[in-house]
């Protein structure tokens, strides 16, 4: 591939590319489920609607991920929790790896978010080095009087 006539390839392209699709503006979710007595959960950017009716949702999970076989579970809930401006903390613990934590903090999490879609597992495509995700909604709820956290060229805003 080429930018400004340059030969761009391996690293340099990749880097190149990750950059580019930054400058597409996200919010930022939570993606959590009931892990024995704990909840484990995960950072993603790349949720979008996908239907109305039925109510299907998408996002991709990296096939490196250490704990992708959690979130690829059938009969499992999902919460899909949009975060709001104050929680860029929840954001960077949930992304790193090991993440479990307690009802509180989930509870925590839960109140100081925009809201949240209860899902389970619709379908999985094998898709590069993702999956795609599909999701049905089986309910929802929208707690007011919240800013969104912003995610633009690897920044929070
Ligand atoms: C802002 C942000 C957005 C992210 N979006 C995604 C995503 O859409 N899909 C994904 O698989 N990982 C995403 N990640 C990375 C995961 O949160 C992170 O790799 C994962 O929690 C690491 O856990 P592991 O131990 O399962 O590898 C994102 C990370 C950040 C900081």
């Amino acid at each position: 591939m080429k930018e400004h006539g340059i030969e761009l390839s391996g690293v340099n392209l990749k880097n190149k590319f990750i950059n580019c699709l930054s400058l597409f503006t996200t919010g930022i979710t939570s993606i959590i489920y009931k892990k024995e007595s704990q909840y484990e959960g995960i950072t993603v950017n790349s949720f979008a609607p996908v239907s109305l009716k039925p109510k299907i949702i998408m996002w991709c999970l990296d096939k490196t991920s250490k704990s992708k076989k959690n979130f690829l579970r059938k009969n499992v809930i999902y919460k899909i929790i949009f975060l709001s401006k104050k929680q860029k903390k929840i954001s960077k613990k949930l992304a790193s790896t090991n993440n479990t934590f307690n009802k509180l903090y989930l509870n925590n999490i839960v109140k100081e978010s925009l809201g949240y879609l209860e899902c389970k597992l619709y379908k999985t495509y094998n898709v590069g080095d993702h999956y795609l995700v599909l999701h049905k909604v089986k309910s929802f709820k929208i707690l007011k009087g919240k800013e969104p956290l912003i995610f633009f060229k690897s920044n929070y805003f």
